[in-house]
């Protein structure tokens, strides 16, 4: 545990009509304690998840496109809207670790290609030996996590299971459990995942119009779905079509 707190500077604000501060659960935003190894981030489309991580990511002088702390490349809207108006809490504090934004994951990757071009010791050190471009997009989220993340670190993903079949999300699980029992990583997770959100011990957070709220995992929505879908396919089918044939 690393990051203990983000706090929202509420003196700063001048515009609460404007994005972001137009999202509810950003304008209602106090204090957020971390007190678990594993934090999620979950919630409705468009709840502000997304927006939060951005500006933790900011705020911890990650690329806010992707990337750590010596990352430097160019991305269209990697400005974090945020950034400025929160504080974060550490103990200790550390500067390691990664911020994955899955949309922009393909101009990381474009970037490491340059380095690679221009220093080829480099050789994707960290990234599995190989292009993650020359990876699919599974395989290189993966190469990503096993080979660059390790060691103290706090590791900022938005929705890491978009490129991850379920048995990759178990081996990603798996990872994580690693890491964190290693006492080194903290990971603050924005998902839809109900696998990932399975983590044991892990806190979270939803985010709805209300503001952002700790949730037990049999609460959240994404359980709740995916288990009645399960369970019960047929009849889960026939009750979502059913005012069709009216
Ligand atoms: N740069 C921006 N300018 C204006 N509005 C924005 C900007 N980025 C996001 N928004 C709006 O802010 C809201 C929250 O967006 P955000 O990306 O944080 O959501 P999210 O919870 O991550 O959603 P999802 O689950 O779809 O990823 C959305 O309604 C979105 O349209
Ligand atoms: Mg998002």
């Amino acid at each position: 545990m690393f990051l203990r707190s983000v706090t929202l500077l509420k003196d700063k604000i001048t515009d609460e009509e404007t994005y972001p501060f137009s999202i509810p659960a950003i304008r209602g935003l106090d204090t957020l304690d971390f007190v678990n190894g594993v934090t999620f981030f979950v919630g409705e489309n468009g709840s502000g998840k997304s927006t939060l991580l951005e500006a933790i990511a900011y705020q911890c002088g990650f690329h806010t496109a992707g990337g750590g702390k010596n990352n430097y490349y160019n991305v269209d809207s990697s400005q974090a809207a945020l950034g400025e108006y929160i504080r974060l809490s550490w103990l200790p504090k550390i500067t390691q670790g990664f911020f994955l934004r899955a949309e922009s994951f393909y101009h990381f990757a474009t970037y490491l290609d340059r380095l690679a071009k221009d220093d080829p010791s480099f050789n994707y050190r960290g990234y599995g030996g190989r292009s993650l471009h020359e990876q699919s997009h599974g395989e290189s989220f993966l190469s990503l996590f096993l080979n660059r993340f390790g060691g103290k670190g706090i590791y900022l993903l938005d929705e890491p299971e978009a490129a991850l079949s379920p048995a990759r999300q178990l081996a990603f699980l798996r990872l994580i459990h690693q890491l964190v029992n290693g006492g080194n990583a903290q990971f603050i997770i924005a998902t839809h995942s109900p696998i990932l959100l399975g983590y044991p011990d892990a806190k979270i957070f939803s985010f709805d119009s209300d503001g952002i709220e700790s949730v037990r995992y049999e609460d959240t929505e994404h359980y709740q779905i995916t288990k009645g879908f399960l369970n019960r396919t047929e009849k889960f089918l026939a009750d979502l079509f059913r005012d069709e044939e009216n």
